[in-house]
């Protein structure tokens, strides 16, 4: 069984990218982490992309090649009707994680359009927010 792992747009950057926000783990880290939070009979497929189409089709594809999604859509939360739309036609649990406390940040990282589909969201927990999200779909999908 497959969990996807999705990080939208600058996450390729995660380390270095505003390290006193968003920590200094890097995004090979973050797969390393999600695979050891992998129950056994659940492998982890990890990706990132700049392009919001990009991240779509990983959706579509995830609909029939696994069980569960994790998605970080970093800016693309605040802004993508396409992406909730995705995941409106995804039937598996999704689980949406966010590095940083984005409720404590700028107003206009308040509203998350894929809060409006996720069965689960992490905020706040740094890289731990994406191994307590693997954690969950294994015990859901197990
Ligand atoms: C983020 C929060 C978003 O507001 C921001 O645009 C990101 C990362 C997080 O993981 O904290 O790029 O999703």
């Amino acid at each position: 069984k497959t969990i996807y792992v999705l990080n939208g747009p600058n996450l390729n950057l995660l380390g270095k990218r505003q390290p006193e926000i968003y920590g200094h783990e890097t995004l090979d880290d973050v797969a390393r982490i999600c695979a050891a939070a992998a129950a056994p009979g659940f492998e982890i497929r990890l990706e990132q992309s700049n392009h919001e189409g990009v991240l779509i089709d990983w959706i579509h594809e995830a609909r029939e090649a696994s069980c569960g999604i994790v998605i970080n859509p970093a800016a693309l939360t605040h802004s993508s009707i396409a992406i909730l739309d995705a995941l409106n036609a995804y039937d598996p649990p999704v689980i949406e994680v966010h590095l940083s406390q984005v409720h404590k940040r700028e107003s206009f990282r308040h509203h998350s359009y894929v809060s409006h589909r996720a069965d689960a969201v992490i905020a706040g927990l740094g890289v731990e927010g994406y191994a307590a999200a693997v954690r969950r779909i294994c015990q859901l999908a197990g």
